[in-house]
Parts: C-alpha cells; sequence; structure tokens
C-alpha cells in the first residue's frame, strides 16, 4: 500500500494528518480527543517522545495525549513540535520495515510470539541472575537493591505465567476466531475471548505499575559511582526490559486488541 501522509500542529485542536490510502484521500484528525495509544499505532516512533516524557503509551494509552499533557504540567507545544518532527522524519507507518496496522491478527500475533516472547525467554533468566548478583555484592551499600530484586523477581513470575497464557489460551482463541468466525460471528468464542483478553490486560497493568516502581527507585536507573561493571550492565538491560515490554504491551493492548472492544 502506498502510503502518503502529511502531519501539521495546530496547538488549539492537537495535530492535524491528512492521509492518502491508494489514492482515496481521507483526513484522520488527531485531535483533543486523540488518545497516547492512538498516536503511537499510527506513529510507533511517538513512542520515543512519549517516554522521553513519561507518558504511559501501554497501559495509559487510552488516555487522551492533551490531558495527560496537562495533569503532568508538561509543555504541550514542544511535544506537539516533536511528534510533529518524527512524522516528517519518517512519514511511513513503520517500525523495523513491519506496518503493524496492515497485519491481520494471526500476523500480528506471529510477530509478537517470535519477537517479544522470544526476547523476554532470553532476558527473564539472564536479569534473574543478574539482579541476584548485584544484591548480594551491592545491597550492604544501596538498599534498594533487596527490593529491586524482589520487585524484579515478581515481575518475571508473572510474565512467565502471563506469556504461557497468552500462547496456550488467548492467541490459539483469536486465531481460532479470526479463521472460523469472522464470517458467522459465535457469540461464546467471542466473549470467552474478551473476558480472558480483560484478564490479560489487567497483567498488563501490573507488570507497567513494576516498571515504574522499578524506575523510581533506581533513580532512572542511574548506575551509583561505587557501582560494578555488572551493576550497570543489570541496569542497562533492566531499562531494555522496559523498552520491549512497552512496545510489547502497546502491540498488544492498543493494535491487537482494540478490535475486539465495544
Ligand atoms: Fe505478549
Ligand atoms: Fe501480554
Amino acid at each position: 500500500m502506498n502510503t502518503n501522509r502529511e502531519i501539521r500542529i495546530n496547538t488549539n485542536s492537537g495535530i492535524r494528518i491528512n492521509t492518502i490510502f491508494n489514492n482515496n484521500t481521507f483526513d484522520t484528525v488527531f485531535n483533543n480527543n486523540s488518545t497516547v495509544g492512538e498516536i503511537v499505532a499510527i506513529m510507533p516512533k511517538a513512542a520515543e517522545i512519549f517516554k522521553q516524557y513519561k507518558i504511559d503509551f501501554c497501559c495509559g494509552g487510552n488516555r487522551k495525549l492533551l490531558e495527560v499533557i496537562k495533569e503532568h504540567n508538561l509543555d504541550e507545544e514542544k511535544i506537539l513540535e516533536k511528534l510533529n518532527e518524527i512524522f516528517e522524519e519518517n512519514s511511513k507507518v513503520k517500525t523495523n520495515g513491519k506496518n503493524f496496522l496492515e497485519m491481520s491478527q494471526n500476523e500480528l500475533i506471529n510477530y509478537i510470539e517470535s519477537t517479544h516472547h522470544v526476547y523476554l525467554r532470553r532476558v527473564l533468566p539472564e536479569l534473574n541472575e543478574l539482579t541476584t548478583k548485584i544484591m548480594r555484592v551491592h545491597a550492604f551499600k544501596h538498599e534498594e537493591l533487596f527490593r529491586v530484586h524482589k520487585l524484579f523477581s515478581t515481575l518475571r513470575a508473572d510474565l512467565e505465567q502471563h506469556l504461557m497464557k497468552e500462547e496456550e489460551i488467548l492467541f490459539p482463541l483469536i486465531r481460532e476466531y479470526e479463521k472460523e468466525y469472522e464470517k458467522n460471528p459465535n457469540p461464546q468464542v467471542f466473549e470467552k475471548v474478551k473476558q480472558v483478553m480483560k484478564e490479560t490486560e489487567d497483567e498488563h497493568e501490573a507488570a507497567g505499575d513494576i516498571l515504574k516502581e522499578l524506575r523510581r527507585i533506581t533513580n532512572d536507573y542511574n548506575v551509583p559511582e561505587d557501582g560494578c561493571n555488572t551493576y550497570a550492565i543489570t541496569f542497562k538491560t533492566l531499562e531494555e526490559l522496559e523498552t520491549d515490554l512497552f512496545q510489547h504491551i502497546h502491540l498488544e493492548n492498543n493494535i491487537l486488541f482494540k478490535n475486539w472492544r465495544d
């Protein structure tokens, strides 16, 4: 699909996007009601700006951008300007060459499993060793490392169950629905998917809360002066986990689950 987009800032009404799909011109307007999740779904790179300003775009993705800006007393003009710059830089709706909005549900699930789930299965055991190691060596001087270890252990246990639930229950149900029932809706299967999806979203929220707490108690993953190399690697890896998990939850909450909402 040939996609051309143009974005203009209008600080009264938010961000305006004119979009051309297959020569059919229509306007998509981001206005005062546009949510953070919608903006990232259309412009994935906006996530970088939101991270910079600590605007939650995964679990808090259904909140209106302008409300969040006001609530946290952020510079609206600057943020809209940065969104505009990103748009101009990266005018195609793609991240890593992927257009998530054009994927079928099955394709998106395959992508999530083969990238984000595989990443978590690799990094969680690694971080378990790392957080244990720095706790052993440094916690007598940096007591917050006990809490880092505990929070990470909870996150790890929760995520291991969560991945299993998605892979064994939720994703097979969505695939089945897309294949069998899209043309002939089945209310029972539909309700079942929505119920599991709701549990899944609650789990995302809990994981997001733990990540926020980890960031807070580590002072934005700031390594103290007496911190060793392992200390630095641990914090860097925790921060990478945060980035990956935010993108992962965003793809599920704001794109994959979107069609299932009322
Ligand atoms: Fe997932
Ligand atoms: Fe998930």
